[in-house]
């Protein structure tokens, strides 16, 4: 299929997820294993629209979704196309209406990202990138800040439920501090890169986020000219779980406190 119908496509599909999330009064709240680990019906009902509508779209693709028993990676995905789907990244926030979430859908080509987009219905701001191609945001193209870390914002993430990461993780960022001008977390991953690729800040990180928290927005973050390691600077898996960081043009080294913790 030509590449600029299949983005659009899924821009498109992104767009109509955003108004199911905008449009839902009340969802009904399931909990995972784990603390604090919710998934709400909104969720799932997203989740099904989008593999529906992106399988007429592109029916060659296999799908991986975190929701609805459809989050295990296996070994056939890292060929051909998959497109891999967080239906609403920032759940915890959806349900308090403490936003953002966002919609985060990415295409996989032999195991690479190949296109990522992030949508934020409740700013109307859609995030979108093809391998190589640059980023964009709302169809203006974004670079990340060439700011030292020094003169920026930094974001990071962490989930209740991995309790064996908090101290590691809190190190970090208390570390971090003195660093830049002050440390945000927002509750949604994507979203927390899409920032870093727009220049609102400069550097994300957190300790673990599985494949469909960052398959979009790592693309969009590399194409807005950011590095993608995971926070000992390897490179990000993509066919599993990771640790994440996300530096702007203008961090230019890992700060030393990811070494010590
Ligand atoms: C979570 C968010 C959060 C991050 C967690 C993710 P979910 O995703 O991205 O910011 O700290 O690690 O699991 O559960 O809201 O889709
Ligand atoms: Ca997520
Ligand atoms: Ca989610």
């Amino acid at each position: 299929m030509e590449e600029k119908r299949l983005l659009e496509g899924i821009c498109s599909a992104a767009h109509e997820a955003g108004r199911i999330m905008k449009e839902a009064v009340r969802p009904k709240v399931f909990e995972k294993s784990g603390h604090a680990n919710f998934v709400t019906e909104t969720d799932e009902k997203v989740q099904r629209f989008l593999i529906e509508r992106l399988s007429e779209l592109f029916p060659e693709a296999e799908f991986l979704g975190e929701e609805d028993g459809q989050d295990v990676f296996t070994s056939k995905m890292s060929h051909g196309y998959l497109f891999v789907i967080d239906p609403i990244d920032g759940t915890s926030n959806f349900i308090y209406a403490y936003s953002p979430s966002v919609v985060s859908i990415g295409l996989m080509k032999e195991g690479s990202p190949y296109m990522g987009v992030v949508y934020n219905p409740y700013d109307e701001l859609l995030f979108k990138a093809v391998s190589g191609q640059g980023a964009y945001m709302n169809d203006e193209r974004i670079n990340s800040s060439d700011m030292p870390l020094s003169d920026s914002l930094a974001v990071f993430g962490t989930a209740p439920y991995y309790t064996e990461l908090r101290d590691a993780t809190f190190n970090i960022a208390k570390g971090l501090m003195d660093q830049c001008v002050d440390i945000r977390r927002s509750g949604t991953a994507a979203w927390d890169m899409c920032c870093v690729a727009s220049g609102k800040c400069s550097l994300y990180f957190e300790m673990r986020l599985q494949l469909w928290d960052y398959a979009a927005a790592s693309l969009i973050a590399s194409e807005a000219g950011c590095t993608v390691t995971d926070t000992k600077g390897e490179p990000l898996s993509y066919s599993g779980p990771s640790s994440a960081l996300c530096r702007a043009a203008g961090v230019k080294d890992i700060p030393e406190v990811f070494f010590r913790n």
